[in-house]
């Protein structure tokens, strides 16, 4: 109901009278009033007027279920999407919810993690009010060899939510890194759940966290140098809610396709990934070895020239890589 309401009066951008709310929603305007006074409750700024009736005055900041929804329209995932204020991670409750037996599609997107979580153990600062910290579980009927490209396809997704929500296409820093002008815009941790018998995938968690709205003195100092936020690039706050629900149409998109256009998704991820012809270090065991990235594989390997002209293809589980001149 509140999603209806909120549909209605973003199509309209003007006044649009209770009596016609209560008529195309087939409710009463009673309750057409409660619902309007229920958002204004959540910090939506709706105006009334006499005669005219309602009109929302801005898109609200605060990330909000019914506003995701209202976008999401009438997607088959609409339903599955919980927004929560606080949550340890992301990924590590969609996992929970995955071992009950929650659906392919459920999505939890969070305002704040307390315990973000990136790859190779590091943790993932997810401050209140300016990011998408955002998972979703699949489960895709494969063994996990036929998974090699899930990461890059997943990036290659998300290039495609930001592009549509705001206009920009960002990089991606092999493996998992969608940049912006050389500077980190969001990480992404896959994980998966493997049945011990059939060695299939029982469930996979992909995990995104997007830096939307901070300004450059808003990340701690160490990183300051290597992260961006939609916002600098933008030059006024993303609008949240529009691109997680894009990031939802994206990550069903995937699922749709994630076996049967696999060819089409590396494509799609080699066409952004910046890494490929740069000069890189491989670092493995504490040991930084220079090259040149060359491609990107099928599966995902980074395929690198070194020095002396041998050639290799590296697994992102395995190392990782850095620009010879700065992080990308
Ligand atoms: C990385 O850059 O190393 C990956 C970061 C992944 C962060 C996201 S935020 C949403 C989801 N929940 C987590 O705990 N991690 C992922």
């Amino acid at each position: 109901m509140k999603e209806k309401i909120l549909q209605l009066l973003r199509r309209r951008g003007d006044y649009v009278s209770g009596q016609e709310m209560s008529r195309e929603l087939q409710v009463s305007r009673t309750a057409v009033w409660k619902a309007v006074e229920a958002l204004r409750q959540e910090g939506y700024e709706i105006s009334s007027a006499t005669n005219r009736g309602y009109r929302l005055e801005s898109p609200t900041s605060m990330l909000s279920l019914p506003e995701i929804r209202a976008a999401l329209e009438d997607h088959p995932w609409a339903e599955r999407v919980c927004v929560l204020d606080t949550v340890d991670s992301t990924n590590t409750l969609c996992k929970t919810l995955a071992a009950q037996g929650a659906p392919e599609g459920t999505v939890i997107i969070a305002d704040r993690q307390t315990a973000g979580r990136g790859r190779m153990g590091r943790t993932f600062y997810s401050p209140q009010g300016v990011g998408i910290y955002f998972s979703v579980i699949l489960r895709p009927q494969a063994a996990p060899g036929e998974l090699m490209h899930l990461t890059c396809a997943f990036a290659a997704a998300m290039c495609g939510a930001v592009e549509r929500a705001c206009g920009l296409r960002p990089g991606i820093k092999w493996t998992n890194d969608l940049i912006l002008g050389n500077r980190k815009l969001a990480g992404i941790l896959t994980e998966l759940a493997i049945e011990a018998e059939s060695g299939r995938i029982q469930h996979a968690v992909l995990g995104i966290g997007v830096n939307c709205c901070q300004k450059p003195e808003d990340f701690p100092e160490d990183v300051r140098d290597m992260a961006c936020s939609l916002a600098m690039s933008l030059g006024k706050p993303a609008d949240r809610n529009r691109l997680a629900a894009e990031m939802v149409r994206s990550a069903w998109e995937l699922s749709e396709g994630l076996l049967t256009d696999k060819a089409r998704w590396m494509e799609e991820y080699r066409r952004d990934c910046v890494t490929i012809g740069r000069e890189i270090a491989v670092l493995r065991n504490g040991k930084a070895r220079p090259g040149r990235a060359l491609d990107v594989t099928s599966d995902g390997g980074l395929m690198v020239r070194y020095e002396d002209g041998t050639e290799e293809v590296v697994a992102s589980g395995e190392v990782s890589v850095r620009g010879l001149y700065g992080y990308v």
